[in-house]
């Protein structure tokens, strides 16, 4: 059994009611804002600076840099928000962090706001995780209590009010811009950059936008130190992570660890694949990063590492499949997805992820037609790079990464059904209800 655990933001999630004030501060709670509000807030953004912290929402953009790009104060509102829209198909990291230790995300939310000379920060969460929005109200409502946040934080004259904000429920919310246009009340959908959030974010105002596992990151480095940070993972992508395993393994769930852990020393951790099975294919970073195969199981899951590879560690959600599962069935239900949320704003992920859908149904059905390879990746290469926002790029990578390593699958959807060649009874992980063929082509949804 490996033993590369390195648990900080999970460090107590199995502690009697983990969520309440009083299990957080009996545990150092808040011990990081202390020491924060004791040093100017420039001294707190080199602190994450030289912690070498990234984005932990999926693109790994330098998390203290992100905060220096705040124009100079000229007297008017300054935003933080919280990105917990958490909803790519496998992640599942932000969700459970809120639900066991909202504390140490409101903790990191007050660090962050002190050192960018923010006032009211904001977490848009999203609004079908009901359990998640109540139990961050009441954090945040404890908070206030303590003095934590609100009026005169800790008797240091800061100021800081937080609301919690629900959003309606839809994938595009979680790209930054969209987010910042839901939470202004209007419809969620990609704003042109630039101007960036940082120099006009919220209501036009300078804004820092991070994810939940990002800014519950900052009390820990304000604890123990930058140096601390940086003794876990590698040289250029430093610290802790939440690992989220899903899928086809002996034991699913989160594994905090150092960023460089390998899938093989993780799946070690987990149990391994599911008794009397193989790994066939999995994802490093969620749905929308290149899919992996068994001959990447030593990869080191770093931002580089990854990256080299041929894919991007994303949310690090480790999405597990194995020998029974058809590659042609999974990426369906993905570019299902993808054309679901899909926003519309631009024309080659609106009518791109449609047409993919068509192309994908008919091959999952064994109908497909002598070409239809080369017409979905061309359909790919035509979203790719072309999109207005990430989303329509994402939608191809599972795409193009399946047909890589898997064509055979999908020219055998020429003649013979995914579910004659892979039984889903048989990969499915709960009772199994077959549908029609004709709902098959129909849609999946
Ligand atoms: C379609 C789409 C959905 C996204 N969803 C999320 C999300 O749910 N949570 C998140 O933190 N970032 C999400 N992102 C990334 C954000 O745009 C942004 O990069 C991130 O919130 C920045 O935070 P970080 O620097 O702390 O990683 C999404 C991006 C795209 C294109
Ligand atoms: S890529 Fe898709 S989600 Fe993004 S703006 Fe275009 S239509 Fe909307």
């Amino acid at each position: 059994m490996m033993t590369t655990l390195t648990p900080v933001l999970s460090a107590h999630w199995d502690a009697d009611k983990s969520w309440t004030m009083a299990t957080y501060e009996k545990n150092g709670g808040y011990k990081g804002l202390r020491a924060a509000l004791a040093m100017e807030p420039s001294a707190v953004i080199a602190a994450v600076k030289d912690s070498g912290l990234r984005g932990r929402g999926g693109a790994g953009f330098p998390t203290g840099m992100k905060w220096s790009f705040l124009p100079a104060p000229d007297g008017g509102p300054r935003y933080l928000v919280v990105n917990a829209d958490e909803s790519e198909p496998g992640t599942c990291k932000d969700i459970p962090l809120m639900l066991a230790s909202p504390q140490e995300l409101i903790e990191g939310i007050a660090i962050t706001s002190y050192a960018i000379g923010c006032h009211h920060a904001f977490v848009y969460v999203r609004g079908e995780v009901l359990h998640v929005a109540r139990r961050l109200h009441q954090a945040v409502a404890e908070a206030y209590a303590k003095g934590y946040l609100g009026k005169n934080v800790m008797g240091t004259g800061f100021d800081l009010e937080v609301t919690v904000h629900s959003g309606a429920g839809a994938y595009i919310c979680g790209e930054e811009t969209a987010l910042l246009d839901s939470l202004e009340g209007l419809r969620g959908q990609p704003r042109l950059k630039p101007p960036f959030p940082a120099v006009a974010g919220l209501y036009a105002r300078p804004t820092v936008v991070n994810n939940v596992e990002t800014i519950a990151s900052v009390p820990g480095i304000l604890r123990g130190g930058a140096s601390w940070f940086t003794a876990m993972g590698t040289e250029r992508s430093t610290g802790h992570g939440l690992f989220s395993l899903s899928g086809h393994v002996q034991r699913p769930g989160q594994y905090e660890a150092p960023l460089g852990i390998t899938l093989r020393e993780l799946l070690d951790l987990a149990g391994g694949v599911r008794e009397g099975h193989q790994l066939k294919f999995w994802t490093p970073g969620g749905s929308s990063t290149p899919i992996f195969t068994a001959e990447h199981l030593d990869v080191p899951l770093d931002y580089e590492s990854v990256g080299k590879a041929g894919s991007m560690l994303g949310t690090r959600a480790l999405q597990i499949f194995d020998e029974t599962t058809s590659v042609v069935r999974a990426v369906t239900r993905w570019t299902a997805f993808y054309k679901h949320e899909s926003c519309g704003k631009c024309t080659p992920c609106r009518e791109g992820t449609y047409w993919l859908l068509q192309v994908l149904q008919r091959l999952e059905a064994g109908q497909g037609a002598e070409g239809d390879i080369e017409l979905l990746l061309d359909q790919c290469d035509n979203i790719l790079g072309r999109a207005f926002c990430a989303l329509g790029d994402g939608a191809t990578s599972p795409i193009t990464s399946a047909v890589k390593y898997f064509r055979e699958e999908f020219e055998a959807g020429m003649h013979t059904p995914a579910d004659v060649l892979f039984p889903p009874e048989r990969s499915s992980l709960f009772a199994y209800t077959p549908r029609p063929r004709k709902a098959q082509l129909a849609g999946v949804h």
